[in-house]
């Protein structure tokens, strides 16, 4: 397994076949390493498997978080070399961004809903870096995982609209016994709120599973199933939207993403099912 750490040796790699990429912030877990497995599998055994780690800067609007963000590096490049990763690319700060940087990569429409709305800039800093990821690695297909459903769409969008010629493929999110979806946050949870974190998958698989189409129905049938398995937990949203536009739906007439943040102490949890439209 091959690591590099900057720019123009990666523009130096030689590459063939199938160039499968799998971004990440690093800090891996069983999550991560589905999307992991499932890029190996696309490199057809004649491509390479790229994992990217990079806790991109521009994409936190609190500098404490970023501070905080949980690394592993050891833990992480184990994990990749059990998954057979072919190269790991996990540049500095001043790799990737130069002091003198000023253009960047901006969406629009999609960013205005959901996790968006309340961190400003987020998407922004997400696209721009995939942005320079792509540009730097070149990669024919990308892997994203479905727990970030509104980013998995902001990065569909972004390649359509800058003409990218890469696959974007979602991944199922991978969650422990309980349904809690796997987080490298859920570490920070007490024993009562991990406890009471299921009501979460919980309430999205309740809202999936009845036939109700009216969105307002569903979204109070999910809220009343938080409210009483999961006292501790403080909503943020529970919205139903259109899955490519993320635009709020009054009812189940396409197909649609029920999504869910919440917040237990300090901790913000986020979670989501596709719900369709048949
Ligand atoms: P990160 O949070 O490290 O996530 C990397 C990828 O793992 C994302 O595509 C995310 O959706 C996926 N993932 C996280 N938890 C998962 C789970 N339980 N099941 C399946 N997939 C899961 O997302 C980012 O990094 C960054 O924003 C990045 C795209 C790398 C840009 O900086």
């Amino acid at each position: 397994m091959r690591v590099i750490e900057t720019v123009n040796e990666m523009a130096r790699w030689p590459r063939t076949g199938n160039i499968v990429l799998v971004p990440t912030m690093g800090a891996l877990h069983e999550g991560h390493r589905k999307l992991i497995k499932t890029g190996k599998a696309l490199t057809q055994g004649e491509g390479n498997l790229i994992v990217s780690i990079y806790v991109n800067p521009t994409q936190f609007n609190d500098k404490e978080d970023f501070k905080a963000y949980p690394k592993t590096s050891e833990q992480d490049y184990e994990m990749c070399k059990e998954e057979e990763v072919d190269l790991i690319f996990c540049p500095s700060d001043n790799e990737m961004y130069s002091e003198r940087e000023s253009v960047s990569v901006i969406e629009k429409r999609l960013a205005r809903h959901l996790c968006g709305s309340t961190r400003q800039g987020h998407f922004d800093g997400v696209c721009t870096v995939v942005t320079k990821l792509f540009n730097i690695i070149r990669p024919t297909t990308a892997v994203f995982g479905k727990k970030d459903y509104q980013q998995l769409a902001i990065i569909k969008q972004l390649v359509s609209d800058l003409n990218f010629s890469i696959e974007i493929l979602g991944a199922e999110t991978i969650r422990e016994q309980n349904g809690l979806a796997i987080s490298s946050r859920n570490r920070f949870l007490n024993t009562e709120e991990r406890k009471q974190c299921h009501a979460i998958h919980k309430a999205l698989v309740e809202m999936d599973l009845s036939n109700e189409k009216q969105c307002s129905e569903l979204i109070t049938l999910g809220k009343s199933i938080i409210k009483s398995e999961a006292p501790l937990g403080r909503l943020d949203y529970l919205e139903i939207v259109d899955r490519q536009t993320m635009e709020p739906i009054q009812t189940i007439d396409r197909p649609a993403l029920a999504a869910m943040a919440i917040f237990f102490g300090n901790t913000r949890l986020i979670d989501n099912i596709e719900i369709n439209s048949l």
